[in-house]
């Protein structure tokens, strides 16, 4: 029988059809193997499923062996794998992209309404008993309705937040790597530069990729050009903030609110300064967390596992050119 490691548990029966194919190890702590424990255990194995908080280098595919055919994440984000490095061994990689688009965005827009209407920290308001009365002048938040909202990273979740932002009469201007032309034909999307989104932009929402060109994208640069009371998003990847400089953003004044899915590092340490913010909304990185989308996760991901190891194509691969 194959061997595999499955860094995590996933949905029972995906366990169970891992565990009937391969000769396999479930680790069932809920906290991550540490290095040194994932490196033993994925000494001679011939599949790994994955999560973001592994890191899947060159010494991990070293420890496993040559006989490793195949690594598969659960995530549609693999900024933890080196791909190349994979790549360049023949290992297909795979992950979970689409079906956690629609639960991603929704989690966008749970965090846009949070953070602009000062929904958690008015329900913490109540719960410490000082909603003492109705005031003209408590609690005023932004509007997403007809608000202008600037997106970054115009891929599946990006225009998916858009098209509910359109739903709120919002306006959408939107920044990527390249202008989505096959795009604005069916919606009303403006593409302008960075600099653009952060001027005119109510809410800003990061959709983008973590990589060495957007490490630190919102910097304590582009918080000053935003306006006094707009509202910083990230569903993205917790390092394209500089959280310090998100920092004296909030408590200035700078920029009005942000929700964060997710942070720099993770979890969040309890003495940062952001956690004494009653303007920042944070969540533990749960924004695909419905039980519809983690069972497809599961699916997806053991799916690849068990087909990469039988050698035939994973259901979705970062790195098709290993069939080349
Ligand atoms: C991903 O899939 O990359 C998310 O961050 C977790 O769902």
């Amino acid at each position: 029988m194959p061997r595999t490691f499955v860094s995590r548990q996933i949905f029972p029966e995906y366990i169970k059809s891992i565990q009937d194919n391969t000769e396999a190890e479930i680790w069932e702590d809920e906290l991550p193997p540490s290095r040194e424990v994932l490196l033993e255990k994925v000494r001679g194995i011939d599949g790994l499923l994955c999560l973001l908080t592994d890191q899947i280098d060159a010494e991990l595919m070293d420890t496993a062996g040559p006989q490793l055919k195949v690594i598969s994440q659960i995530a549609v984000g693999y900024n933890n794998i080196d791909i190349p490095e994979a790549t360049k061994r023949g290992i297909p990689v795979g992950y979970t992209p689409d079906v956690l688009t629609q639960t991603t965005a929704d989690a966008t827009l749970a965090l846009m309404l949070a953070a602009g209407r000062r929904i958690t920290e008015s329900e913490r308001a109540v719960r410490d008993g000082n909603w003492r009365t109705w005031h003209p002048l408590h609690f005023l938040g932004q509007d997403l309705y007809d608000a202008t909202v600037g997106i970054i990273g115009m891929g599946r979740i990006g225009l998916e937040v858009a098209k509910r932002c359109l739903g709120f009469d919002a306006n959408i201007l939107y920044y990527d790597v390249a202008q989505r032309k096959d795009l604005e034909s069916d919606y009303p999307l403006k593409f302008v530069d960075l600099d653009t989104i952060f001027r005119e932009s109510d809410f800003v929402s990061i959709h983008t990729v973590l990589d060495e060109t957007t490490h630190h994208l919102i910097n304590a640069e582009a918080l000053s050009k935003m306006k006094n009371n707009s509202i910083l998003v990230n569903a993205a990847r917790g390092p394209i903030v500089d959280h310090k400089a998100l920092y004296n953003a909030l408590s200035q004044g700078e920029i009005a609110g942000a929700g964060l899915d997710v942070t720099d590092p993770e979890p969040i340490p309890l003495d940062d300064p952001l956690l004494t913010l009653d303007n920042c909304v944070i969540v533990p990185h749960i924004a695909s967390a419905s039980v519809k989308t983690r069972y497809e996760m599961s699916r997806i991901s053991a799916t690849n596992l068990l087909n990469g190891i039988k050698g035939e194509k994973l259901l979705t691969c970062v790195n098709p050119e290993v069939y080349e």
